[in-house]
């Protein structure tokens, strides 16, 4: 009787957990997961690959199975025309150029965001703009019936005869569809409402999302259909089961924003097809979301008058130069232990800059509390900034006010030095064009301003940050 049962146990298939957002597998359930240290987070999930049934088995595999049908190898000396790659450009201009030049016949997208930043409303226009071009298309949400996801195409103007919307979350559904219709490019909002019925996890669980990323990508690079997907984003930044879908996609897009700002950012995080850390701009309005052509006007805000505290850099995102505002605030404190908080910029960078100006300039923040921010919620990763943000902390603690048509750049080392800094040129142009007259910049920018022939009066440059205190006062 005992035996009987333990073979029935052992014949019974085994449920494992497995970490929801790192994949982790676990055949015991934990609190914390001992990988990525996450709370909570194991859930259990019954093995499915094998469980497939032979109708699905079919339709899927036999997708992969001609894949690997019509792999070949191709010599790199035969003419590169041959292996040139199509893309699809849709006409607007901030999503083909995050994307390296439009969207890549074939290829597999990600675009990943939290709930209401508009991801839906992003690709229902850029559907809309591809149709116009004369691409045959899919909108599938999973989210919405045909009537929401239509409504809403129509108010956002989408009327084109080449979309088709449709309601579904059964993948092999979809596939199928997609399968006899052809489409040119599939969209599906979003993977985690996507399940396969012959696996028994839930939809939107790590094993439902692995599978059907899986035989989505599989199926965009053996039909050569473009296949977009959308991914909800967790409240720790990352995509639902993300990791694991990252290496699988080919260029994966992160669609972000301040809900308090109306504008959205579109940002590359891979790109097997171009350039990572493109940045596109949009403005949510009432009528769907509009392209901002020139983004250094709205980052710099009103900051028309100068202030203390406030010093203006010209960062690059991408391929595109951006200005953009840096604030500090510093007020005397009785605290032991003063804040430093930095909002747009990393803090430990904040701190090395605080030292330095302690060693260097023997101004010291030991007593005051220290806020940086940058100005309209855009996030700054270059040690070009450390320029302007030191400036702008001098400015604030010493109460100097910055002429608002100063523009500064370049990056500080510990000995105080100030370093040169990468796509100077297209910095100093695109301050040029905004009518930015005055320069704080290092002393290698020297030969693009003469290159560029600018009267050299308003035009500083530093070798040693104990020079900026004095230029900060001529200013
Ligand atoms: P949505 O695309 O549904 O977000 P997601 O797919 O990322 O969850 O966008 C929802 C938000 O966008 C909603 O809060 C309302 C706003 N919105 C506008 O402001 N204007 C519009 O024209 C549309 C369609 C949405
Ligand atoms: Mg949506």
């Amino acid at each position: 009787m005992l035996v009987g049962r333990m073979r029935d146990m052992a014949k019974k298939k085994k449920s494992h957990y497995i970490c929801q957002k790192c994949g982790m597998q676990q055949s015991k359930w934990e609190g914390r997961c001992s990988d990525c240290d996450t709370w909570g987070s194991f859930i259990e999930e019954i093995p499915g690959e094998d469980e497939i049934s032979d109708k699905l088995k079919g339709h899927v595999i036999s997708t992969k199975k001609s894949v690997g049908a019509g792999a070949s190898l191709v010599s790199l000396d035969q003419k590169i025309e041959d292996l040139k790659i199509e893309r699809f450009i849709s006409g607007i201009h901030e999503v083909d150029r995050v994307l390296g030049g439009g969207l890549v016949e074939g290829s597999f997208l990600l675009i990943g965001g939290e709930p209401g930043i508009g991801k839906s409303t992003l690709l229902m226009q850029y559907a809309g703009a591809l149709a116009k071009t004369g691409v045959d298309l899919f909108y599938i949400s999973g989210e919405e019936s045909i009537a929401q996801t239509g409504a809403r195409a129509q108010r956002l103007g989408v009327f084109e005869k080449k979309v088709h919307v449709g309601s579904e979350n059964n993948l092999a559904v979809i596939l199928s569809i997609a399968r006899e219709k052809k489409p040119q490019v599939l969209i599906i909002d979003s993977i985690q409402t996507l399940f396969l019925p012959e696996l028994n996890s839930a939809p939107g669980t790590m094993t439902q999302i692995r599978e059907c990323t899986g035989y989505l990508m599989t199926f965009a690079k053996s039909q050569k259909i473009s296949v977009i997907i959308v991914g909800h984003v967790t409240k720790d930044g990352s995509i639902a089961g993300p990791k694991s879908l990252e290496h699988m996609v080919d260029t994966v897009l992160s669609f972000e924003g301040d809900v308090n700002y109306g504008f959205r950012l579109l940002r590359t995080l891979k790109n097997r097809f171009g350039a990572t850390h493109e940045l596109g701009i949009f403005q949510m309005e009432g009528c769907g979301l509009k392209e901002i052509h020139n983004p250094s006007e709205m980052f710099l805000g009103n900051c028309g008058k100068g202030a203390t505290g406030s010093a203006v850099f010209a960062t690059v995102e991408g391929t595109r130069p951006l200005l953009c505002e840096i604030q500090s605030l510093s007020n005397q404190t009785n605290m032991t232990l003063p804040r430093r908080t930095a909002v747009g910029i990393d803090l430990n960078r904040l701190a090395l800059l605080i030292a330095v100006i302690g060693r260097h300039l023997k101004v010291h923040f030991n007593d005051a509390d220290v806020f940086v921010n940058v100005a309209g919620g855009l996030k700054i990763n270059e040690t070009a900034a450390d320029l302007p943000v030191v400036a702008s902390l001098l400015s604030t603690f010493l109460d100097i006010p910055i002429d608002a048509k100063v523009m500064f750049f370049g990056e500080i080392g510990l000995t105080g030095e100030v370093r040169s800094v990468s796509f100077a040129d297209m910095r100093i142009r695109e301050a040029l064009k905004l009518g930015f007259g005055k320069f704080v910049v290092p002393i290698s920018a020297k030969k693009i301003f003469e290159e560029l022939e600018i009267s050299a009066e308003d035009v500083h440059f530093i070798e040693h940050i104990k020079e900026l205190l004095d230029i900060l006062k001529m200013l």
